[in-house]
């Protein structure tokens, strides 16, 4: 059976054949179909990505209608319940395999290399106002990192490249506590290099005065693992940004300040924070119902709730809701969790959602967590970026890489007016 498509094009009678591979037709191949010598060719429309693939991509699968989600082959639940290290897991997404032991250690240390910031970028982010957002500071700085690195334009030099690399997955738990920390009116606590990836984090977050900060083992182990969860998700909204800019070969800094931009709204890395703000604003189980009500009348939506690919329960949250008991048992159970387990409940019973196919989703669970350890709820979406910046550098080498890539650049249907004549200030009459 051939692998092909037949057009027919009833304007014209003719008829062409499309060949089909992995499933997907080429949309430059609908362009020789014309209705004449002058017809551009037919283009196909498709707002929000909702039928098209832009990359072909080896490093995330997902599975929307049967919840599964995958790095470089290995399940994410297997990810989380096996892998002590979230630097392993970003060597995997980075190189396509799991380190040996050696790997593991080489990479390690030159991530760790690079964990200091610049003091005058220490400088740059203590002129904010006081008040900033955490995530308004995060990507601005991401963004100002560019100007201390102008070597980093050689996107095309593997070895500078992946210089950037290092830099990038190492400051970004600097900068992100930092923004706290000037938040808070803290000092800034420096990096400190004998500590996992996480616990520097939770170091540089929580420390305070002379006396070493005791990172409780059951919290670095859950943002150990709410980090290897958050690591990549294939082309989301902010992975097609960090793609899509870097598809102009511009510095990766500036690529993933734009991928940090694109997560911090609301329908995407900034649902864990409205969902908090959901919760607070719900107030208690009795007014459950009520709200469900107002969401199923397009009054709002159920923050942490559906997904464009998933159909099904996002297997993200089955781990982060697994995770959460381990979290209370240390912090003691955040109180709003009973408001989420009867949104859950109601939700997952009743026809709008199931009709939709809407079930809870990553950000659903991992706010409450974030806050029963301590992190504020406008400080939620950097901790969503800090891990994710490992997904967008594997995905925008794996882009600079492929040679089908050129600059993106989509079309349009023009549907505004034909050409008119300019018309002088005084004629012009409403
Ligand atoms: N609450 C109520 N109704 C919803 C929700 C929701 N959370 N999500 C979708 N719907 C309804 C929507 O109103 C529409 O109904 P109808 O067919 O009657 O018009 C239908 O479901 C399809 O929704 P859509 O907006 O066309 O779906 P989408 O694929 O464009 O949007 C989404 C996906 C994630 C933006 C959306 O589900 C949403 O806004 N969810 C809440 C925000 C959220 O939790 N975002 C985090 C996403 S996961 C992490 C990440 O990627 O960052």
């Amino acid at each position: 059976m051939a692998a092909t498509l037949s057009v027919t094009d009833n304007r014209t009678g003719k008829v062409y054949e499309i060949p089909i591979q992995n499933g997907t037709i080429k949309a430059m191949d609908l362009r020789q179909i014309k209705s004449g010598e002058d017809d551009f060719g037919l283009m196909s429309y498709d707002p929000a990505f909702m039928n098209t693939a832009s990359v072909k991509s080896s490093i995330t699968f997902i599975d929307g209608d049967k919840g599964i989600l995958r790095h470089r082959g290995y399940p994410i639940e297997e990810l989380a319940e096996s892998s002590t290290s979230f630097m392993e897991v970003a060597y995997l997404l980075m190189y396509g395999d799991l380190p040996t032991e050696t790997q593991r250690a080489e990479w390690r240390q030159r991530i760790r290399h690079h964990t200091f910031v610049h003091e005058s970028i220490k400088k740059l982010m203590e002129a904010f106002r006081y008040d900033a957002h955490p995530m308004g500071m995060f990507i601005s700085t991401i963004a100002a990192l560019s100007t201390f690195y102008p070597e980093a334009k050689e996107i095309m030099d593997p070895e500078i490249r992946m210089k950037q690399v290092h830099r990038l997955i190492a400051k970004v738990p600097t900068i992100a506590a930092f923004a706290y920390r000037h938040s808070k009116g803290m000092p800034y606590i420096y990096p400190s290099n004998d500590l996992t990836y996480a616990g520097n984090f939770l170091n540089m977050m929580f420390k305070t005065g002379d006396s070493p900060y005791h990172i409780h083992p059951a919290l670095e182990r859950a943002l150990t693992v709410l980090f290897i969860l958050h690591v990549d998700h294939e082309q989301n909204c902010s992975t097609n940004a960090m793609r899509m800019v870097g598809s102009s070969h511009v510095d990766p800094y500036s690529s993933t300040a734009a991928a940090a931009a694109a997560l911090w709204g609301p329908l995407h890395g900034g649902a864990n924070e409205a969902v908090l703000r959901m919760l607070d604003e719900i107030g208690s189980i009795n007014k459950v119902p009520a709200f469900i009500k107002e969401v199923k009348e397009g009054k709002g939506r159920l923050m942490g709730f559906g997904h464009r690919v998933y159909k099904n329960y996002d297997p993200r949250a089955k781990v982060i809701k697994k995770l959460a008991d381990d979290v209370f048992e240390v912090t003691g159970k955040n109180p709003m969790l009973d408001i989420a387990l009867e949104l859950e409940r109601i939700a997952l019973h009743d026809d709008y959602f199931m009709k939709r196919k809407l079930y809870p989703n990553v950000d659903f669970y991992s706010g409450l967590i974030y806050q029963a350890m301590g992190f504020p709820k406008d400080f939620f979406p950097v901790l969503f970026a800090i891990p994710r910046t490992v997904g967008w550098l594997a995905q925008w080498i794996e882009h600079l890489q492929d040679a089908d890539q050129k600059i993106a650049r989509p079309r349009q249907i023009y549907l505004g007016h034909d050409v008119r004549t300019w018309v002088p200030i005084e004629k012009r009459g409403r």
